[in-house]
């Protein structure tokens, strides 16, 4: 149990996670926009201006960060301007390599751990999702780089990959596809938050590294 800062804590998956950590009797820091409603510490953030992040608030002792905020637009190349790229790769990922950054002395005092929700495990090359698979790809780099850079101070470092969770942004996204969405065939939010919680409680030799995530078959 500890401090652990959370961004995309007001999304479907992060909500479900504020709740599911809280009742494991962790303290919750919300990064990101609007988190004052959410009843538990805030930090006012745009992940969409990371440089933003250094000045944002005191981090405080830190045992856990848990990257959740994600954008997923469905745009082909072809009509995907530069804006497009540039806030999915910095809400993606490049929020992610500065929280860690400035959080890293912290989290190095306390071998703390850092988990990313990422997608699909295999998701690649698809067609007018280029720069949501991109910044996935580069999110699963950036885990695998600091699991190795950090291991001599005792971080660890998991990267989660859900299927399909039953969550608003997965009913745009297959909207977007003209694919149909049954909430019922989905992860539940509280599940995976639960075992994104299960990851932090790893004991103290061992840790899931990557974390593969399916709906059960109906
Ligand atoms: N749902 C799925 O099926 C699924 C599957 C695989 C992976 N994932 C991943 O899981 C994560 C959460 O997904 P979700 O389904 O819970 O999505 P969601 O409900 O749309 O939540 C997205 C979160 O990201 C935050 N965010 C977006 N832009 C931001 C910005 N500029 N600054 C700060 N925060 C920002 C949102 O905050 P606001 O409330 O301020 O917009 C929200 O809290 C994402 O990384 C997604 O790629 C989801």
């Amino acid at each position: 149990m500890g401090h652990v800062l959370v961004t995309g804590a007001t999304g479907g998956i992060g909500t479900a996670l504020v709740g599911a950590l809280t009742a494991a009797g962790h303290q919750v820091t919300a990064v990101g926009r609007d988190v004052g409603r959410l009843g538990v510490r805030g930090i006012e953030a745009d992940l969409a201006d990371p440089e933003t992040l250094a000045g944002a608030g005191e981090w405080g002792e830190v045992q856990a960060l848990v990257h959740c905020a994600g954008i997923s637009p469905v745009e082909a190349v072809a009509d995907a301007g530069p804006e497009t790229w540039r806030r999915t790769m910095a809400v993606n990922v490049a929020s992610a390599a500065e929280l860690v950054r400035l959080t890293l002395p912290a989290l190095r005092r306390s071998r703390g751990h850092v988990i990313f929700v990422n997608a699909s495990a295999g998701l690649t090359g698809v067609p007018r999702w280029s720069a949501f698979v991109a910044s996935k790809a580069a999110l699963r780099e950036l885990a695998d780089s600091l699991r190795e850079e950090e291991a001599a101070h005792g971080i660890r470092v998991t990267t989660v990959y859900p299927g399909a969770t039953a969550t608003d942004l997965l009913g745009e996204v297959r909207s977007a596809f003209g694919r149909p969405y049954d909430p019922e065939a989905c992860i539940r939010p509280r599940t995976l938050a639960e075992m994104i919680v299960w990851v932090l409680s790893a004991p103290a030799d061992s840790y899931p590294c990557e974390l593969s995530v399916l709906p059960s078959p109906r």
